[in-house]
């Protein structure tokens, strides 16, 4: 199950594949940091058009950077900033069409034209977020938002968080 194909057809099937996949991935393994390794490189390499996926973990009042695929980020975005702080202080999911046109954008990676973060809840508390950038404007629509919150609810339910620090 670790070769992963890289799936095709409509949107919502490639995310019902790599829900599907994420899954078989994550079965028999608690560790949240292997399966947020594991998830980030699965999305990057079964979505197209991305330049950066990967997870930022809270610690105390920031996020910092965990797992992902792309160019090295930014270490540390503070809660309320750039749009993956504004998503975790809102609780809720932003997809970003044009991040040029979004206050306080932080650009890690100057190819990122917009972005789609959803924020992990773990029994009511902010755990991260999970972040994906685009290098062309208006990549995400609501169908990327369920898929990657869908993907999101699967590696939270599949990982032991106590273990964060
Ligand atoms: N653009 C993000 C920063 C993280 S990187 O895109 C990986 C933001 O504004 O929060």
């Amino acid at each position: 199950m670790l070769a992963a194909a890289k799936p095709t057809g409509s949107k919502a099937e490639i995310y019902g594949d790599l829900a599907l996949q994420a899954r078989g991935i994550f079965e028999g393994e608690r560790d949240w940091l292997a399966n947020a390794a594991n998830l980030s490189a699965l999305i990057f390499g079964g979505l197209d058009d991305l330049n950066w996926a990967g997870f930022y973990i809270l610690r105390g009042e920031e996020l910092v950077l965990g797992p992902f695929q792309g160019k090295p980020a930014c270490v540390r975005i503070a809660l309320g900033k750039g749009v993956c702080g504004t998503a975790a202080a809102r609780r809720e999911a932003l997809v970003v069409a044009d991040v040029e046109e979004f206050p306080g954008h932080i650009a890690c990676d100057a190819a990122s034209r917009s972005e789609l973060v959803v924020p992990l809840m773990a029994n009511g508390r902010l755990f991260g977020v999970l972040d994906l950038d685009a290098p062309v404007p208006s990549r995400f629509d609501d169908v990327d938002r369920a898929g990657v919150e869908r993907l999101a609810a699967l590696w939270l339910a599949a990982s032991d968080l106590s273990t964060r620090k």
